[in-house]
């Protein structure tokens, strides 16, 4: 005999969306109905299968005293209960769809609420979740409500005929692993719970239900046409566009239209008989025309990220102001597109969308990724079964959102492989919303979808789908192209993003990308700092490639950020004429007069643009004031003459010009940097020591003007008063992220073959000290046990009895088949050298190919404040350009410019560690000066660093002048 005693749970393993929820419909925030928040402390009980506790928590007067308290919106994984699992796209339980785990953690909640006393005795009520992961059932006193699934979507129940004035009592019990989990395998942290808001909502009779706001722009005529369709029949109003019109009747008016650069708002109601609801009102028209997406008849470029929803201590759980603050980070840092990755936001971002003027791409809460595993076998997009729920989903996101001007395109979902369920959604979607155009990536013949959408292609991919040589069906061919991810933001980079910028540019086809992603999803841990996949002892789980953003956890920037802002800066500003930007040639007089400025925005004129420039001796302005630049129109440049230079004498010279907020804007204070240029006057003059003095020997020393050397080792111990230890060639890097690559990728991965070749274990074999009338020349070569391959190295030591200078010869032997890591010269210094000044690239982190952002001037930071706190520890904080940099008593001037990076620890405890906190700083402070950098790349998920970027073994000369500061 055989049987089960779990039928009460069924519908957990149901591919179905659930039963008794109300369809779905507009969401807004406010409306004059009165709404009661059931956010707050709630009790919570938490078991270990869906079945283990039967529901008679839900029945009025049922004990839960003894319950946890949990905060409603959160997950109970980061309140104490059970922990977070981090995998990328593995399903952290075994493929049986739809079956999951009979350890299936199940939380139950319970809420006792009241009426408030003014809460209406008419009219009906509804009961919303804006988000529970993954499955849910619902009884208000007693009362089974229904179930649901989708856990980033809006589910209502009616509920008016159930309440009461006082002790109401809301029971919700949510299962962590449902059938829905197959449909929800985004890379990210399993986190269930009640994570969005929860609300009562009263109906008053005659209330609105659906309605859909159209309001479309023409370009041709500067008018916009409104219309509001509604289930319930009312009155629309625009009081500054002076509309009343009936619901369903279309009105024409002269309007500005809705841009994200210009979004311009107007504020209506919509009014049935029983409901007054604010409307905010973006007029703008989305078409794909002539292979383009346009808005109001402009082709627009995406400079955008990808954002998941993320607090390190609250995970999916968002407060208003965390998607404020992300708001206004993007546009503070030139981001003028979002794509939702991987489902619907919160509503209420959308809504700051709306208001502060950012594309959106709306995805669907979509991702069966863990059937790769499978040849995509059994996936739920081609199986009938599941396209319910599929459309459901659809739906609820469709419905959702609809009214925002933002959000130009709907995305079916992600790495959801293809099948006739995406086909239905799509088709349901165009039917519904004919306004939008699609967008799924993974339907790389666009059978379904409005745009040709790629993630990380490399960059020549790029360029050839740009020149519409790439091939593919006829209907992708056709259509607009734009990567909805690349530059992977893991760790140190991405690197290589200017030139994918460049090529967007150049191709009117490629419309831009969003950049994977915008924030790392760290947890806040005491152990750690940060933690990540693998810090939860998860038996199957991908690291740390959960931090890929281009915010820290704790939403502080990373330079990637402050890169990606360069790169897609609204306005450009350069020297006139390239040859300014050639360093070392004097061009002669009249050639430096002029800067031409151009306005990259789509839509905006730079009337709310100040320009200032500034003219720079050393790195430091001697004079400044305001440059007039007309209002250019969208498109536009102009050669703009600067002023006189003031005579200066000699030194290094340059202009920087910036532009900046004229006046305070909603989203950046009046000053508040948009973009900025700086070119080349004059060349940095040459670095000259006369070699005046002879090395003497004596007592276990050698002396050569004010350093010390031993005489053995031809080490060199000080510079006057100042000790130095250690300094010798160095070439290893902690490898990055992207150094190391991804599992998958099947191009050749440096971090690893470096490992592999020993380049982290170099030994520095002596071959000869030579003491001559002018110089001290140490002889050594530089190489791995166990391989072939070495660096002969030579240090050629000078001084004119102040300065030192050392001159340091590489010559590679054998067959070097990789790049270096890095190439230059390491040593210590005392830990009490705490601050640093430097003349070169800043005031933050740079290397060869993530370089845009680094502006030449004079900067100063404490050793702490040089580095760069990745999440899992890796090379950082490296300045380029450096002409001079002083530390610890020393200055040290470089020719040519060098790569500078100091910090507390070495790169080989760099290298060990696994998290921040595993790096305790040492009496040391281990000084790099780099000849060269290997490049960043986006390897961990994209293309590695362009040939150019590079960091060949090849023979190589280069020069560092070592004083003391008096
Ligand atoms: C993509 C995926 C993202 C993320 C990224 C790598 O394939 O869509 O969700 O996993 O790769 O970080």
């Amino acid at each position: 005999m055989s049987f089960r005693t779990t039928t009460a749970v069924d519908y957990v393993e149901d591919v179905s969306p659930g039963t008794g929820a109300l369809p779905p419909r507009a969401w807004y925030a406010t409306s004059d109905a009165m709404a009661l928040s059931l956010n707050g402390d709630w009790r919570f009980r938490l078991s270990a299968t869906a079945d283990a506790e039967d529901d008679s928590f839900a029945d009025p007067g049922f004990d839960a005293g003894d319950w946890a308290e949990i905060a409603v919106p959160g997950h109970w994984v980061l309140q104490g209960h059970g922990s977070p699992i981090y995998t990328n796209h593995l399903y952290p339980f075994p493929v049986d769809p739809p079956r999951v785990p009979t350890e299936n953690p199940t939380g139950d909640h319970l809420r006792v609420f009241d009426l408030p006393a003014d809460w209406p005795s008419d009219g009906g009520a509804v009961l919303r979740f804006d988000g529970v992961e993954s499955c849910a059932r619902v009884w208000l006193n007693g009362t089974d409500l229904g179930e649901f699934k989708g856990s980033r979507l809006p589910h209502e129940f009616a509920v008016g005929h159930l309440l009461k004035p006082g002790g109401n009592v809301l029971a919700v019990r949510v299962h962590q692993w449902s059938a829905a989990s197959y449909l929800e395998d985004q890379d990210q942290w399993w986190l269930p719970g009640i994570f969005r808001d929860v609300t009562l909502l009263h109906r008053p009779a005659g209330c609105v239900l659906d309605f859909f706001v159209h309001a479309s722009y023409d370009h041709t005529s500067g008018e916009g046409t409104l219309k509001v369709e509604s289930d319930v029949d009312g009155r629309v109003t625009v009081p500054a566009l002076d509309i009343d019109v009936a619901t369903g009747e279309s009105v024409t008016v002269p309007v500005e239209p809705w841009t994200a650069e210009t979004p311009r708002l107007y504020d209506g109601v919509l009014a049935s008989e029983g409901e007054r609801v604010p409307l905010r009102i973006g007029f703008r028209t989305v078409v794909l025309e002539d292979g383009l997406i346009k808005v109001n008849g402009t082709p627009v470029l995406f400079k955008g990220v990808n954002r998941h929803e993320w607090h390190p201590e609250k995970g999916r759980a968002l407060d208003p102001e965390t998607m404020r603050a992300d708001v206004l980070l993007m546009k503070r840092h030139n981001i003028n597109a979002v794509r939702t990755s991987h489902y619907p936001p919160h509503p209420a971002f959308l809504e700051l969308c709306d208001a502060y003027g950012l594309w959106v791409i709306d995805e669907c809460d979509l991702e069966t990724h863990g059937f790769v595993e499978q040849a995509w076998r059994d996936n739920p997009v081609d199986d009938d079964r599941w396209t319910p729920a599929l459309l459901d989903r659809a739906a609820r996101m469709v419905e959702r959102d609809k009214n925002h001007p933002s959000v130009v395109i709907w995305s079916l979902g992600n790495e959801a492989g293809t099948g006739r369920g995406l086909t239905a959604m799509a088709e349901w979607i165009h039917g519904r919303d004919a306004s939008r155009l699609v967008h799924y990536e993974g339907d790389i013949n666009c059978r379904d979808t409005d745009m040709y959408s790629r993630m990380y292609a490399f960059h020549e991919e790029v360029e050839r789908i740009g020149r519409g040589l790439d091939g593919g069906t006829l209907k992708s061919r056709e259509l607009p192209f734009i990567l909805c991810e690349y530059g992977h933001a893991m760790g140190n980079g991405p690197g290589g993003i200017a030139d994918y910028q460049r090529l967007f540019e150049r191709y009117d086809r490629l419309q831009g990308g969003f950049i994977w992603e915008w924030i790392d999803h760290g947890i806040k841990d005491e152990r750690y700092g940060f933690a990540y996949g693998g810090d939860f002892g998860e038996e199957l789980h991908d690291g740390n490639f959960v931090c890929d953003g281009l915010l820290f956890p704790d939403r502080k920037p990373s330079p990637g950020l402050i890169e990606y802002k360069k790169v897609i800066e609204p306005i450009r500003i350069e020297g006139w004429g390239s040859p300014l930007l050639e360093r070392g040639r004097d061009l002669g007089e009249g050639a430096y007069g002029t800067v031409r400025v151009c306005n990259a925005y789509d839509f905006a004129d730079l009337s709310a643009i100040a320009f200032e420039w500034a003219y720079q001796v050393d790195g430091e302005t001697v004079e400044s004031g305001m440059l007039p630049v007309p209002a250019l129109a969208p498109g536009e440049s102009a050669d703009v003459k600067l002023p006189e230079p003031p005579d200066t004498g000699s030194g290094e010279t340059q202009w920087t010009v910036r532009a900046l907020l004229a006046t305070d804007t909603a989203w950046g204070p009046k000053g508040h940097q948009v973009a900025w240029g700086q070119f080349p006057v004059s060349a940095p003059p040459p670095v000259h020591v006369a070699q005046r003095e002879a090395p003497r020997l004596g007592d276990g020393r050698i002396t050569l003007g004010p350093a010390s050397f031993d005489s053995r080792t031809g080490a060199l111990m000080s510079v006057g008063a100042v000790d130095v230890a250690g300094l010798r060639l160095d070439v290893w890097r902690a490898p990055t992220d992207n150094d190391d690559g991804a599992p998958w990728q099947p191009d050749l991965r440096y971090g690893l073959l470096w490992r592999k070749l020993g380049l982290h274990r170099m030994r520095h074999r002596l071959d000869a000290v030579e003491l001559t009338g002018d110089a001290l020349t140490v002889r050594t070569r530089v190489a791995p046990a166990a391989r072939q391959v070495g660096l002969a190295t030579v240090y050629r030591w000078t001084s004119d009895g102040e300065r030192l200078r050392v001159t340091v010869s590489v010559s590679p032997e054998g067959d070097w088949t990789v790049p270096l890591p890095r190439l230059g010269v390491r040593f210590g210094l005392s830990g009490a050298a705490a601050r640093v000044r430097w003349f070169g690239g800043g005031p933050g982190e740079a290397y060869p190919d993530t370089r845009s952002a680094s502006e030449l001037g004079r900067w100063e930071s404490t050793v702490d404040e040089l580095g760069t706190p990745y999440v899992r520890p890796q090379e950082n904080g490296a300045r380029a350009d450096v002409r001079w940099a002083e530390l610890g008593g020393l200055r040290i001037e470089g020719e040519p410019e060098f790569w500078f990076s100091a910090r507390r620890w070495t790169n080989e405890q760099l290298d060990d560690a696994r998290h921040l906190t595993d790096l305790v700083p040492g009496e040391t402070v281990w000084v790099n000066l780099d000849h060269g950098q290997h490049g960043i790349g986006s390897q961990s998920c994209g293309p590695g660093p362009l040939p150019q970027y590079f960091l060949r073994a090849e023979p190589t000369e280069f020069s560092f002048v070592f004083s003391e500061i008096s």
